[in-house]
């Protein structure tokens, strides 16, 4: 049985995919080429670097690495400036109650982000002290689809893969939690999380007994 949850940050616990997405497409337009929504949900889960050369496949440019690296500093430097804003409000509808409620229940809760900013946003929304474990972008070497960022989090929390459940709003996530036999479940939507055991749009009136069906 589900002991412990593995939660995904960008797009499951805060909304910041949409600030990833903004400043991608600054860059991409200051490049002189378009990057949609749709593109968007390519990048999701995925590395800064690996992001940006996605990003740049799109446009059809190429550039060395010393440019590369200059770019995802660009692209880094205004979502720092935007998540520097972020407070309290920002927590997505029925999180912060499905934290609650994990912990009043004894379920562990570990973060499995391979953002280098989780840190900083877990801090300004105020949710750090729920995590008995946090693994971030500055603790793992590959960025999902591989599954090293949720095989930390279960070793940390000191449970087997399959005693955990991952929440997922991102397609190379979802993969990463099934490779290593992680029961998952989609927040977002059911047409693009389709491999997710189960899909919910959000926290908001979700019970912790959905942990009973995976
Ligand atoms: C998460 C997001 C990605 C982002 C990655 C790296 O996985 O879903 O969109 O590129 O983290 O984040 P960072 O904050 O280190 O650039
Ligand atoms: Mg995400």
């Amino acid at each position: 049985s589900i002991k412990g949850c593995i939660f995904d940050l960008d797009g499951v616990i805060v909304d910041t995919a949409k600030y990833h997405y903004i400043a991608w497409k600054r860059l991409a337009n200051e490049l002189g080429f378009d990057f949609t929504e749709e593109d968007n949900e390519k990048l999701k889960g995925v590395s800064r670097i690996r992001s940006l050369e996605l990003l740049l496949e799109l446009g059809n440019k190429s550039v060395d690495d010393k440019t590369k690296l200059e770019l995802a500093d660009r692209k880094n430097n205004w979502y720092v400036e935007y998540i520097s804003k972020m407070d309290k409000s920002e927590i997505l509808p029925g999180v912060e109650n499905f934290l609650i409620k994990l912990k009043e229940n004894g379920f562990k809760i570990a973060l499995g982000s391979v953002s280098k900013n989780a840190l900083t946003i877990l801090k300004n929304v105020g949710l750090i002290d729920y995590f008995d474990v946090i693994v971030d972008g500055t603790k793992v070497i590959n960025a999902k689809p591989d599954p090293e960022v949720f095989l930390k989090g279960a070793e940390g929390l000191n449970l087997n893969p399959k005693e955990c459940c991952v929440f997922e709003d991102a397609i190379a996530g979802i993969q990463a939690a099934k490779k290593c036999n992680m029961k998952v479940i989609g927040v977002g939507s059911e047409e693009i999380l389709s491999d997710a055991d189960i899909v919910i749009c959000g926290f908001e009136n979700v019970d912790i007994d959905i942990l009973n069906f995976t």
